[in-house]
This record gives structure tokens, C-alpha cells and sequence, in this order.
């Protein structure tokens, strides 16, 4: 992997982030580098670390689902970034419930999330010799499990390294 001359390193001054549960097939995992990039069509992009085993999961599926799971259940949805599912049953090791989708055909999705946007793999963003460390894919949102909206709950955020955090204040704009 090359770095681009101008490149700078590495700074983890952007978080936090809202941490997301996705599932790929029947295995799942945290991650924090999604975002979305398009409304219509509906469309996120999700980073997934080369060393992941839900890397090649994904690429042989095509489809993962991307939950939002309030503060309350932290505990293991973060417990599932400390183990791979390559050679045990994550999912259910830590006691998530798996369902059937209701767009996807071999991805399951976890019970008990706030939200979950069903996502089909549209491309996966690679530019060849200049590719990061990260696998980069746009996906189409197929279908949106409506529940409890985290942004009036208790969302779950990354602050990087080990630390977590909810919301505290609220305030809204009024221009
Ligand atoms: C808070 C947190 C955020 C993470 N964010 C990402 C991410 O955005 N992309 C990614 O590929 N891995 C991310 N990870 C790491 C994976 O969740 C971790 O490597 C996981 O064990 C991979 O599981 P697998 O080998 O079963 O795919 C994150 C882990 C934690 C704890």
C-alpha cells in the first residue's frame, strides 16, 4: 500500500462518531466509519477494515444490515470489535438474537436495535494501488427497519480508543 506524498498521518480528532452494529451474513461486528452520501437514491458508505473476517463475508454476500443499538446495550455491541467472527459464532456467543431480513437474502438481522437500514453493496470504492488500510463500500439502502430515533434517545458514540459516551445537552437552532 502506498501513502500519497502529500498524505498526513493519522489523527483521530474527528470523533466522536455514532457507533453502528452491521451484520454481515450471520456474523456481526462495531463499526464507526460509516456515513451516509446520498438521499435518493439512499445510499451509505462503510469502511471495513482488510483484516476483518466480515471483509470476505461481504464480498462473497454482497448485503450486510447497519443497526443503531442505544447506550444500554454497549456492553456487546462493543465486545463483538474485540473477537472475529472467523472462527466462532460471534452473534451468538454474545447473545444477539439473529431474524430473518426482510431484502436480504443471507444476512440476518439482530434484534432489539433502534434502527436498522438494510443495505445491498453497490460498489466496493477501491483505488487500486493507492488503497488504504480500510475497504471502502457504497451501498443502496433496500429497506428501513423504523423503531425509536437514536438522535432522541440515547445514541451510542465512539470517542475513540476505549471511550464511550451518550448525548447530554440538547439545543435546538432557531435561525
Ligand atoms: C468502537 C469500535 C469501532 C470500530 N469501527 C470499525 C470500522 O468502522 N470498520 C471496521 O472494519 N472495523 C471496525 N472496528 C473493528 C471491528 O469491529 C473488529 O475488528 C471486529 O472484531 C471484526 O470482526 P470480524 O473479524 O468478525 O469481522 C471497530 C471496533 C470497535 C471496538
Amino acid at each position: 500500500m502506498s501513502t500519497p506524498p502529500s498524505g498526513a498521518r493519522y489523527d483521530s480528532g474527528f470523533y466522536p462518531m455514532h457507533l453502528a452494529l452491521l451484520s454481515v451474513a450471520s456474523n456481526v461486528l462495531p463499526v464507526a466509519w460509516w456515513t451516509p452520501v446520498s438521499k435518493d437514491p439512499f445510499r451509505f458508505l462503510v469502511a471495513i477494515d482488510r483484516k476483518n473476517h466480515s471483509l470476505q463475508l461481504l464480498r462473497r454476500c454482497g448485503e450486510a444490515a447497519l443497526h443503531f443499538f442505544p447506550w444500554s446495550e454497549r456492553e456487546r455491541v462493543i465486545r463483538a470489535g474485540y473477537t472475529s467472527g472467523r472462527k466462532r459464532d460471534k452473534a451468538s456467543r454474545l447473545g444477539f438474537a439473529l431474524e430473518p431480513a426482510v431484502c436480504l437474502a443471507e444476512t440476518r438481522v439482530v434484534r432489539g436495535a433502534d434502527v436498522v437500514f438494510e443495505l445491498r453493496v453497490r460498489r466496493e470504492v477501491d483505488d487500486g494501488d493507492d488503497a488504504g488500510d480500510h475497504a471502502p463500500f457504497l451501498f443502496d439502502v433496500v429497506h428501513v427497519h423504523r423503531g425509536t430515533r437514536p438522535a432522541m434517545g440515547a445514541p451510542l458514540l465512539f470517542l475513540g480508543w476505549r471511550d464511550f459516551a451518550t448525548l447530554g445537552e440538547r439545543w435546538r437552532f432557531r435561525p
